[in-house]
Parts: structure tokens; C-alpha cells; sequence
């Protein structure tokens, strides 16, 4: 079989997953590329299963994923598609599946699978904990992620269906699960990147610009400047090697542990 796999990635998780049912549909003598969403070409795919990766940003798919699905062309004849979301808590994966498999089915795509991956969480901004991990912890999590990863992988080799069934967090109220899944996706990711700030140990290294995935950082005056088109990745906050960058409205990142996944090189950091 032919797979072209798609993901966008933050901080290495959804490429490690991805590249991760790459390694196992490669082994098993298929044909697999992967690559980054690109929104800047139109998509035309041929392969007999297309499948992406994102990670879940407060319960929803990250916008760049969205105007991603919405945009490539609605396939002629029905496509098979799969679809995995990572995820800092498997169980507060929210709407994110659901938003991929409804886009996906508006372009003529059979979902064969879909599913979330706990992996661990990046967003250290966030005003609440929890934060990322100490980096024994992460190491553990990504281990059985990865295990996850390659059990998807055969199924769907093999032709075990699985669709992700939604549940409502139990740690949130309803409320509050819809408080915080439209505010960040109404208003939140439209005007976030204003309380992106550095401290003063920020030496103007330019590293943030460098690997922002969507260009969003210019440098001013020495100090990296964030643009509307931020997704709230983390991956400058993480990747600053003065762990200056922090957010004002609660995203204070004194003290706390940085998470890129360990094999994540962007390559534009190179
Ligand atoms: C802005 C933002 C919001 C997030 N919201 C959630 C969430 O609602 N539920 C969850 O389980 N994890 C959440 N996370 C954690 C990420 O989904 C998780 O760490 C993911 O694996 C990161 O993938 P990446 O390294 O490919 O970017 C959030 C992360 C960020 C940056």
C-alpha cells in the first residue's frame, strides 16, 4: 500500500507518532512519506491511505490544521483516511478528533481510524497547571505513546477499524469545557501572540524566529517581535536557550520544565 502521512507539530510529539506509524508501515514493505502540512500548495494526493497528526489545542484541532483540511479539494473518489490527535491527557482530547473526522468527511474521506495519543504536554504557558514534565517523566510517556503508536499502526495495516468516541473531560465542568474551548478558539488564538514577551535574560539570539513553524517571530530592536499568525505552539518558548519568552495573563515560565520531544531537531534551529 502507498501512505502519505501529514502532520503539523509544536514541540516533536505528532512527529514522533507520525514518523513512528511511518517506521511501521515501512517495515511491513509498504510505502510511506510523511511531511509537513503546507498551506501554502494546494494538496493533490494519491495513495491508497492518507494520514495526519496534530496535537489538540484546548479541545479543538490548532487553526493551521483546520485551514489546512478546509482548504485541499474534495477528493473525486472516496479516500481512506486516518487521523490521530496527541494529546497532553488522552482524556481531554475534547472536540479534536471529531473536528478532523467532519472536515475529512466533507472531502469525500472514509475515516478507517482515529484516535488520541497521550504524549507529554507542552504547553507551559497555560494558567493553570498541569505544566510540562521533569524530563524522566517525559521520557516514560513518550515511551508508551510511541507503544501506542506502532499498535495503531499495525491495525491499521491490517485493517482493524477504530473510530475515537467522544467523552467530556471529567476533570472539567461542561461549562467550563465550552468556556475554554471557545474562548481560545473565538477570541484566544486571534490575540494570544500580543501577551508573547521575553524577560530581560533574552540576549537576542534570534533561535525563536528561527524555528517558529510559521514564521510569526521578526526580530526588533533585538528582541523577537510575535505576529497575528501564532499558533500557540510553544515551541519558541521551549526551544529559547535563555528560557526567556513567557506570556503575560497568567504564562509565567520561571522555574518550569521545557519539553521538545528528544528526537525533535526543527530544521530551521540547524
Ligand atoms: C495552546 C495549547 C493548548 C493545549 N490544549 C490541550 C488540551 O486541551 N488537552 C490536552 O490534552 N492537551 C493540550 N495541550 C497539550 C498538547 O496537545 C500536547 O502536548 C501535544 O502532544 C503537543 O504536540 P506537538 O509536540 O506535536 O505540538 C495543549 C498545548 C498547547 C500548546
Amino acid at each position: 500500500m502507498i501512505f502519505e502521512l501529514r502532520y503539523f507539530t509544536g514541540t516533536g510529539n505528532s512527529l514522533r507518532i507520525l514518523k513512528t506509524c511511518q517506521e511501521v508501515f515501512l517495515d511491513a514493505g509498504h510505502k510511506a512519506e510523511i511531511s509537513e502540512i503546507n498551506l501554502a500548495e494546494r494538496e493533490s494526493m494519491e495513495a491508497d491511505i492518507i494520514g495526519f497528526c496534530f496535537p489538540v489545542y484546548a479541545f479543538g484541532i490548532p487553526r493551521i490544521c483546520r485551514k489546512y483540511l478546509g482548504r485541499f479539494n474534495r477528493f473525486a473518489d472516496r479516500q481512506k483516511v486516518f487521523a490521530i490527535i496527541t494529546a497532553g491527557n488522552s482524556k481531554e482530547s475534547g472536540f479534536s478528533v471529531i473536528e478532523c473526522e467532519r472536515m475529512l468527511k466533507k472531502k469525500n474521506c472514509e475515516i478507517i481510524y482515529s484516535g488520541v495519543v497521550q504524549m507529554p504536554i507542552n504547553w507551559i504557558t497555560s494558567p493553570v497547571p498541569p505544566f510540562p514534565p521533569p524530563k524522566e517523566e517525559a521520557v516514560e510517556i513518550i515511551r508508551k505513546g510511541v507503544e501506542r503508536a506502532r499498535g495503531m499502526a499495525n491495525d491499521i495495516i491490517i485493517g482493524i477499524s477504530h473510530l475515537h468516541i467522544f467523552a467530556y473531560p471529567l476533570s472539567y465542568t461542561k461549562f467550563r469545557f465550552y468556556k475554554d474551548y471557545l474562548l481560545f478558539r473565538y477570541m484566544g488564538i486571534q490575540n494570544m501572540w500580543r501577551t508573547f514577551k521575553t524577560y530581560d535574560t533574552c540576549n537576542g539570539c534570534q533561535v525563536c524566529a528561527m524555528v517558529c513553524p510559521t514564521q510569526s517571530i521578526t526580530i526588533t530592536d533585538n528582541r523577537p517581535v510575535w505576529k497575528s499568525t501564532c499558533e500557540q505552539c510553544m515551541r519558541c518558548v521551549n526551544l529559547c536557550p535563555q528560557e526567556a519568552i513567557f506570556q503575560t495573563m497568567g504564562g509565567d515560565t520561571r522555574g518550569k520544565h521545557r519539553y521538545f520531544e528528544p528526537h525533535f531537531h526543527p530544521e530551521r534551529a540547524r
